[in-house]
């Protein structure tokens, strides 16, 4: 059967960083980092995106291209007759946890790109309030969820080539250079290197081993991994590709641009602040509103702060749909080639699904919250455990192979090889159980 795949290199890089990128680099990395402490959070972090991130990103990329499937059917095919479709189910219920959560901060997207159109956000004096009463709306929120949630259907009823490909391939690098533009506003504000020794300078009376799991958990949503989406996306990819280069470009993207979030947030969160005292405290206990909060302030302090902050919240809402799209494209794939239902039939279940979530989460702050622990913290080091396994002891090293050097036409080396290999068989697996059962054991 020939399948459908991404129509350039480029547009298949946008379109699996167009899934990395998303509201977890802008929204969730400050927040978590911001609850983790800072500097040693961020440490953890990118120690755990090139320990298991990149090896995992690529072990995906294998099974997907190798098996050209969804993310049940590529277990299935690469192990038949065994239990390993079962990671991949794992994966796809993952999905609609993460989309019955994630899609009501889509809707917020939405909330405040409507706030600055209409001018209403630069007359704003306190943004903690603002924000608060979006949260004491529930009806409102459930609405946003809708709207966002049918943007990203039509997407993927669209198809992988119109749809995911060319929506990611023109809107990534605006939003990369405005991001960098708010850095630099926030950077050269007065107080602003506060912010920055928060995030650079670690503090070791910090470390507990929830921050541990956090910084995990964070590493597999920000790269999008231990649930199939790269599975997915990579059985889209065609016969050139060169998987470990992909891997590291996307993953290098993905990193740059959660760090641009925190240079950008926290200066900006130091300089504003009220109160210089209580400001880590504040930001710890702050949540999912730090991106809410305090970029509407750094915009007020720009001169245009309505096109300023106009531009961010689309650009924003773009990133976290070409993030939506693969999330909903992993169910929507499953069921349409293991349940031989239409595309569109396929997407009519995820959309319902996803509406229900979305409802409990706009109506429960501590049903929204558990998603998110559950998905991040559990389900996906879950996922990715077993993915490593799968591809360090499972799937024929010949395969491996031939999936790595596109078969023999491009060269790597034997040292890299072991290395891959070494990190799938007993790193990746040892670490994530470890900090696994440790972080559980210091959550409760
Ligand atoms: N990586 C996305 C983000 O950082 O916003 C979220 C995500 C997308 C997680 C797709 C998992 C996934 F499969």
């Amino acid at each position: 059967m020939s399948r459908v795949t991404f129509a350039s290199k480029m547009g298949l890089i946008a379109a699996a960083a167009g899934s990395a990128v998303g509201l977890g680099n802008i929204w969730r990395f400050p927040s978590e980092t911001a609850a983790g402490g800072g500097a040693l959070f961020i440490i953890i972090y990118l120690a755990c995106i090139f320990f298991f991130g990149i090896p995992l990103m690529l072990s995906e990329f294998i099974v997907g291209r190798s098996s050209k499937s969804n993310a049940a059917g590529a277990f299935r095919i690469l192990a038949p007759n065994t239990k390993w479709n079962y990671v991949g189910r794992l994966g796809v219920f993952s999905g609609l946890v993460i989309l019955g959560f994630y899609m009501v901060v889509c809707g917020w997207t939405l909330f405040y790109i409507f706030q600055s159109v209409t001018g209403g956000l630069s007359s704003v004096s306190d943004f903690s309030a603002n924000f608060e009463t979006l949260l004491q709306n529930p009806l409102k929120q459930w609405i946003l969820t809708v709207v966002f949630t049918f943007m990203t259907a039509f997407f993927v009823v669209s198809g992988v080539k119109k749809g995911i490909e060319l929506s990611a391939k023109t809107m990534m690098p605006l939003l990369l250079l405005l991001l960098i533009i708010l850095a630099v506003r926030s950077l050269t504000l007065p107080g602003a290197s506060a912010g920055i020794d928060f995030l650079f300078k670690p503090k070791l009376e910090n470390m507990h081993p929830s921050v541990l799991m956090s910084a995990m958990g964070q590493s597999f949503f920000s790269l999008s991994l231990g649930m199939a989406c790269m599975i997915t996306y990579a059985s889209y990819f065609n016969n050139e590709t060169d998987l470990t280069k992909t891997a590291f470009q996307v993953s290098i993207l993905d990193t740059g641009v959660a760090l641009l979030a925190g240079i950008t947030i926290f200066p900006a969160a130091f300089a504003l602040a009220q109160n210089s005292e209580t400001i880590t405290s504040e930001l710890i206990a702050g949540g999912p509103g730090l991106l809410f909060i305090t970029l509407p302030n750094l915009f007020n302090q720009m001169p245009l702060s309505i096109v300023w902050s106009t531009i961010f919240f689309v650009l924003l809402a773009i990133a976290a749909l070409t993030s939506t799209i693969s999330l909903m494209e992993v169910v929507t794939a499953y069921i349409h080639e293991e349940f031989n239902l239409s595309r569109f039939r396929s997407v009519l279940i995820v959309t319902i699904v996803i509406l229900l979530l979305g409802a409990f989460s706009s109506f429960s702050s501590l049903f929204f919250n558990t998603l998110d622990f559950i998905s991040a913290k559990i389900m996906l080091p879950i996922g990715g455990l077993f993915t490593s396994l799968f591809v360090g002891w499972y799937v024929d090293k010949k395969i491996v192979f031939a999936q790595l050097t596109n078969d023999n036409k491009i060269s790597i080396g034997v040292r890299f090889l072991k290395a891959y290999v070494f990190i799938l068989r007993y790193l990746a697996p040892v670490a994530i159980l470890v900090i696994f059962i440790y972080g559980l054991w210091g959550s409760f």
